[in-house]
């Protein structure tokens, strides 16, 4: 048996930086609103036409881990791409990394887990390098909302909340056990599958051009909804949960935590359980601040701006929560 850690972590953003004044310009909402109910000051958003995809930022994302893995192209086993919003409807963007970052033709995972997308690639990713399947495997959460979002009024209770980027880690062979990531967490809630959706083209036997052809202006099937208070209530109950549960697993406690990087989708969530489990702010990593909340790719991105600023060293136990559409949530507890 092995263990995995990251070895290369990488994020990547688009340049167009949009503030909340710039939203209230479109919609009936303000800086206030925002700032007070979801802590969010900007976000990126990717140009309209041509620019980033959803694919070509994970590969940019990609390439930094690669670098800092120290480790080639050629020597990853395996792709793992994490996203709500690929650039096909199939096939996913896997295979489109793969292709366009040259790799040889390893195989390429797509997991369609929302918000809580990356942590479930993590855990798929770590089983195969325990199993002595692979030893590098390439994880990737990368997303493009603000082509999908509705910007009008109607839509305000989620268009504010979220944004685009991408982060990427590679997961390689430990040999030490006690290194690494320790343990994954995995849970789903099915019946919530309707309170943070996004119900086109399935529609449960529409399809793609049913939708088209209706051509009907009220027709918000191709949007995501999201019954807000909700989702924020079951979040920090689950959130809470699969700490503990990572903690209870390796014998830990929530004192014995070095850093927290919860998924970022509210910075009041962060904050509920900052406060639970008596975390100080330096022990939970934020930056929903400047990117709203990018879904798969949050988790990623905060990681990496961590280890950028040092906040992730040798020997640290680090905690990775997530929650989410799907329901879906998980954790990951890792000794770095
Ligand atoms: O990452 C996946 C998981 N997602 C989450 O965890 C998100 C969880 N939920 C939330 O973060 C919060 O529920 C929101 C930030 C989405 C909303 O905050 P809230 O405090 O729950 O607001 P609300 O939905 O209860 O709406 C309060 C009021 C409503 O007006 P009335 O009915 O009181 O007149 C909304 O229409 O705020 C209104 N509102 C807005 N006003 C200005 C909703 N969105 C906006 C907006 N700007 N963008």
């Amino acid at each position: 048996m092995y263990n995995s850690k990251i070895t290369g972590l990488g994020h990547y953003v688009p340049e167009k930086v949009v503030t909340n004044d710039d939203l209230s310009k479109l919609m009936d909402t303000s800086d206030e609103w925002i700032q007070e109910r979801t802590g969010i000051q900007e976000r990126r958003h990717v140009e309209k036409e041509g620019g980033d995809t959803t694919t070509s930022m994970g590969v940019e994302a990609a390439k930094i881990a690669i670098e800092r893995a120290g480790i080639d192209k050629d020597d990853i086993d395996f792709i793992v791409f994490a996203t709500l919003s690929p650039d096909y409807y199939f096939p996913g963007p896997g295979v489109l990394v793969q292709r366009d970052l040259g790799i040889k033709t390893v195989g390429a995972l797509d997991v369609r887990n929302q918000c809580s997308g990356f942590v479930y690639a993590l855990s798929v990713a770590d089983q195969y390098i325990k199993s002595g399947m692979y030893k590098n495997v390439l994880v990737i959460g990368s997303e493009v909302h603000s082509k999908g979002l509705d910007m009008t009024t109607r839509g305000r209770g989620v268009s504010v909340i979220f944004g685009d980027g991408a982060g990427a880690a590679i997961l390689s062979r430990e040999e030490d056990t006690t290194k690494g990531i320790l343990s994954t967490h995995l849970h789903s809630e099915g019946q919530h599958a309707e309170e943070l959706a996004l119900l086109a083209p399935g529609m449960g036997g529409r399809w793609v051009n049913d939708i088209v052809s209706d051509n009907d202006p009220d027709d918000t099937s191709y949007m995501p909804v999201m019954n807000g208070q909700f989702v924020f209530k079951n979040a920090v109950v689950r959130f809470s949960e699969v700490i503990l549960e990572g903690l209870g697993t390796n014998d830990l406690q929530a004192s014995d935590i070095d850093l927290l990087v919860p998924h970022q989708a509210n910075l009041r969530i962060s904050q509920f359980v900052q406060k639970k489990f008596g975390l100080s702010n330096d022990q939970v990593y934020n930056n929903i601040m400047r990117y709203g909340n990018t879904t798969a790719a949050s988790i990623p991105i905060a990681l990496t701006e961590a280890w950028e600023e040092g906040k992730v060293n040798k020997g640290d136990l680090v905690v990775l929560a997530a929650f989410g559409s799907g329901f879906t949530w998980g954790s990951v507890i890792i000794r770095w």
